[in-house]
Parts: C-alpha cells; structure tokens; sequence
C-alpha cells in the first residue's frame, strides 16, 4: 500500500523537535507534519480542565486537516494530562504520548535518588504522581516544576543567550543528597529540555545520568507504523504554527530540521 498519510507530531512550541529527530532517524522513510501550539505556550501553567478542553478541540480540527496515520503528543505537559481523552475522543487514530520517564530511571538508578524535571504542569499531575507511586516506591523522587527552562530552551534553539545563573538556580533542586546518596539520574520530562543539555552540564553541581526518553518514543512509534515500504517526496514536510506568525529564526530552525513553515488556519 502506497500512503502518504503523514505521523504529526505535536507540542506547545519546538521542544517536540527533540521527539522528532530521534523518529527521522528510526522512520528515514515517513512523512511528518509538526504543530506547534505557539499561541498556547507555555502550558505549564493553564488550568487543567481549560488545557483539556483546548487540546480536544485543537485536535478535532488537526485530524480534520492533517489526516494522520499517527499523532505523536510530544509534550508531557498534555500527554500527561489529556492523552487518555484524546484517545476516547479519536478512536480511529492512534495517540503515542510523551510521560515522565519514571520507571526506566527508577531501574537504573543506583542511588536510588532521582530527580523529575518537568513543568509545573506535568509536576501536578495525579498521572505523574501515581507514576511515581507505582513504579518508584523503594526511590527518594524530587519532582521539580520549572517555569522558566521551556523559554530558555526556545531562546537557545533560535541562537539566543541563556543567562547561566538563572538556568543553574532552576535545576538546583533536582540536586538532592540524602544520607550518603545523591541524585545519579535526572529525568527531562519535558520535550524542551534536550536542547539544553550541553548547558545543563555546565551548570550541574555533579555528573548525573539525563534520562531523555526520545529514542524510546520514536521507537514505540516505528512499531505500531505498517512496515509498507514508501518512498516519500523529502521536501513535503510542513510545520504549522498556531499563532500563524514564525519568525525568520524559527523558519531556518525548522528548515533545518526537514519543514517546510505553513501559516496554520
Ligand atoms: N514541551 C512541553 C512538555 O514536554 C512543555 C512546554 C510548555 O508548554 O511549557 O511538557
């Protein structure tokens, strides 16, 4: 079967690009549309029931327009909190969501210390927290919710500076030492936060593991995609911004990342 109906991959703003090109290596042959919610952003903090409501609606005229064979909510702020009603709410598509790494970080830890870096969204919510209760009970977990990371992340993705102080105050409190143990792994559970990563070593009072799940999504992804052999046109890929305005930085971003930019209506 010869289909060109595309994955779309989904986030509040271009943290879900870090989700993306961990899938244009493991799916070299799929067609992608990437939304933004540029408008939205940032979620971390709207009201939960006012998030549910936007992302059911947002969606709705997403699958009317796109079409796609998959949606990939690369945004733990909604997957965490809304995934489950998309799924009821589109049951012909099928939703892959982003939630914070917990059980895999709760495996490799070896202190048994281990730090969540979310937005103050995903740090709320009942989904995190039962993550945590039934994965990482034997663990000492510090969920810290960080208003600022996801605007430095975009900054920094468009060349701008990231003021190092105000990044190194931000993850101090995953840094925790109890008894003898101190914090190995900290967990981005947030799809901005890859981006960072070079700086976020900088800044780091020790050397610790930065779970990012993104491989591990694109992977998931690759196993519910039919396996139907298509050759695709390369340049057709486009990314829709809500606001309907990117500027001339966000463009070349995206071109670098294989989009085309379209104006979302
Ligand atoms: N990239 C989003 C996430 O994974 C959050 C960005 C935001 O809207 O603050 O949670």
């Amino acid at each position: 079967m010869n289909t060109t109906r595309p994955v779309l991959v989904f986030d509040s703003g271009i943290g879900g690009l870090s989700v993306l090109r961990e899938m244009r290596v493991l799916l070299p042959e799929r067609h992608f549309v990437y939304v933004a919610d540029d408008a939205g952003f940032p979620y971390g903090d709207w009201k939960e029931e006012v998030l549910r409501a936007h992302l059911l609606a947002l969606f709705g005229n997403l699958l009317k327009k796109y079409k796609p064979q998959l949606c990939v909510v690369a945004c733990n702020t909604a997957s965490t909190l809304a995934i489950n009603d998309l799924r009821a709410a589109f049951p012909d598509c099928p939703f892959v969501g982003t939630v914070p790494a917990i059980k895999p970080a709760a495996e490799q830890t070896g202190s048994g210390v281990i730090a969540v870096l979310a937005t103050p969204g995903t740090v709320k919510r009942a989904y995190t927290r039962a993550l945590v209760t039934s994965f990482a009970g034997q663990c000492f977990v510090r969920l810290v919710g960080s208003r600022k990371l996801a605007a430095f992340a975009e900054a920094h993705l468009r060349g701008q500076p990231v003021d190092m102080a105000a990044l190194a105050a931000e993850i101090a409190p995953c840094f925790v030492e109890k008894k003898e143990q101190r914090t190995d792994i900290v967990v981005l559970a947030c799809t901005h936060y890859p981006f960072l990563i070079n700086l976020l070593r900088k800044v780091a009072p020790w050397p610790v593991d930065w779970l990012d799940p993104a491989e591990a999504i694109a992977r998931r992804v690759r196993s519910l995609l039919p396996d139907d052999g298509r050759e695709i046109d390369p340049l057709a890929d486009i990314a829709g911004f809500t606001s309907g305005k990117a500027d001339f930085a966000t463009r070349r971003l995206l071109h670098g990342f294989g989009f085309k930019y379209e104006a979302y209506a």
